[in-house]
């Protein structure tokens, strides 16, 4: 099967799995940047990074797909959320649809991976919007945050890796 990986990432999280996937299937692998025209791959892998519930490159790279039919199709997200809560789970399908082509969602297959964050990486414009949520997210009373947002809270401005590595197997 002529299969390729595509990947969209701004800190390398969503490369890693990428070259996981790739080293395991012999897949070739590029970023979403090089990816050009997709039409003659039978199997497309899209692993891409969540920006503000948006997947990195995903829109352009697939949004522009002929004859996705016909292909197989999996697509993988990149995240800091966990992503065994059924709550996060949704929001990031809800966010995925509006960002695909009718039916595409439901054609393709979905996986939901965790990325990880280091905060003296990133540029001024995600240090701002990562500042803006922690101070949104630090004002909520206990019993309205989540797991998610107080692991935030406990989490600013350090380094924080769930990147794994195995579960690249779900992939393939
Ligand atoms: C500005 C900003 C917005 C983010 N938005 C989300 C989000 O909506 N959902 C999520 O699960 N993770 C979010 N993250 C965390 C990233 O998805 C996570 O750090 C990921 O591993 C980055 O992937 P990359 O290293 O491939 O760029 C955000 C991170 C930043 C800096």
């Amino acid at each position: 099967m002529n299969e390729i990986i595509v990947y969209g990432t701004c800190y390398g999280s969503a490369k890693q799995y990428a070259d996981e996937l790739s080293c395991r299937t012999g897949a070739k692998c590029v970023s979403c940047e090089d990816a050009g025209g997709l039409s003659s791959y039978d199997k497309i892998v899209y692993i891409g990074s969540l920006y503000a519930g948006g997947v990195l490159g995903m829109k352009t790279t697939l949004g522009t797909l002929k004859n996705w039919e016909s292909k197989q199709i999996v697509i993988a997200t990149v995240g800091l959320a966990d992503t065994t809560d059924e709550e996060n789970v949704r929001n990031i399908r809800a966010a995925m649809k509006r960002q695909l082509p009718a039916g595409m969602m439901e054609h393709a297959r979905l996986v939901h991976l965790r990325g990880g964050i280091d905060y003296s990486r990133l540029s001024a414009k995600h240090k701002f919007m990562m500042k803006l949520l922690y101070e949104k997210v630090k004002k909520q009373p206990p019993e309205k945050q989540t797991a998610d947002t107080r692991a935030m809270i406990d989490t600013y401005g350090q380094v924080v890796d769930f990147v794994d590595l195995s579960r690249v197997d779900e992939l393939l």
